[in-house]
């Protein structure tokens, strides 16, 4: 594996490819253009189902109440806000932010088969520069996302300028590596075969799947990613670990 780009170099990761940070965005869009149609069914079976009771227990964290205003961004296909409609009981405002067009369309079509009470409105945008006004949400959440923006600092700088004061910054991440030395090998594995298998017979397309998994390899582990947050002003910052560690849960607040 390549070695951790000097910031301010120019380079970033891509996975465990080294590239121009200006093609990073691009090549992710790439990667989430090609799969948006099966992302939903592969994140079924590739997480055996368990990605719905993770993303179940961010909402849980979030404590929806009605009139709240979330910004969800890297939303995709839109699965945090429909949670997330679902929990306010109707009286919900959720805007999902994503920079793949073809993500919030599969997310817009969802939404059309099932309609939900509540406000939502679809943003292609970057996490990085977001297009809303400062203060404007109640809350924000980032469900696998973090780990594709080029610079994290910017993203979570950006989550904490349209926050309001004592608002709720929430992400859900994979963990980089198991505690357990033997379970982390079988995950290893798992992650190195079946998974790009998966993706090249179910997506048509192996190379976005290696791209995933590697670049779970490459996210920082918790503990470091928590010490980012804090960096970014956040306070009260904390994580959970779900699942034995596969991911982790952060939380902070806009202080
Ligand atoms: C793994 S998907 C997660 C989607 C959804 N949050 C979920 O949990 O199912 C990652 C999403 O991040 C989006 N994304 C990647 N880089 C982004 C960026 N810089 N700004 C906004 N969205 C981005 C991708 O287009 C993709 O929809």
């Amino acid at each position: 594996m390549s070695s951790t780009p000097e910031p301010g170099s120019g380079i970033a990761h891509f996975g465990s490819r080294l590239v121009p940070e200006s093609e990073k965005g691009r090549l992710v869009r790439g990667v989430f253009e090609s799969v948006a149609d099966r992302y939903d069914l592969m994140n079924d079976l590739m997480s055996g189902g368990l990605h719905r009771l993770w993303k179940s227990s961010l909402i849980d964290s979030l404590a929806p109440r009605p009139g709240m205003r979330l910004i969800d961004v890297a939303g995709g296909t839109g699965d945090i806000a429909f949670r997330f409609l679902k929990a306010s009981a109707g009286r919900g405002h959720v805007t999902v932010v994503d920079i793949n067009e073809a993500m919030l369309d599969v997310g817009r079509r969802r939404l059309a088969r099932a309609p939900l009470p509540g406000e939502i409105e679809w943003l292609c945008a970057d996490a990085e520069a977001l297009p809303v006004a400062d203060r404007r949400f109640d809350a924000y959440s980032i469900a696998f996302g973090i780990r594709n923006v080029t610079h994290r600092a910017r993203a979570l700088a950006e989550a904490r300028r349209v926050l309001g004061y004592g608002g709720q910054f929430l992400c859900l991440e994979f963990c980089p590596r198991l505690a357990l030395p033997f379970f982390d090998r079988l995950y290893e594995r798992y992650s190195e075969r079946i998974i790009p298998t998966l993706g090249r017979w179910v997506a048509g397309d192996a190379d976005s799947y290696v791209y995933l998994v590697e670049s779970i390899r490459r996210f920082p582990p918790p503990e470091a990613f928590a010490a980012e947050i804090a960096g970014a002003g956040f306070g009260r910052v904390g994580y959970r670990l779900l699942s034995g560690g596969v991911c982790a849960i952060h939380s902070a607040w806009k202080i």
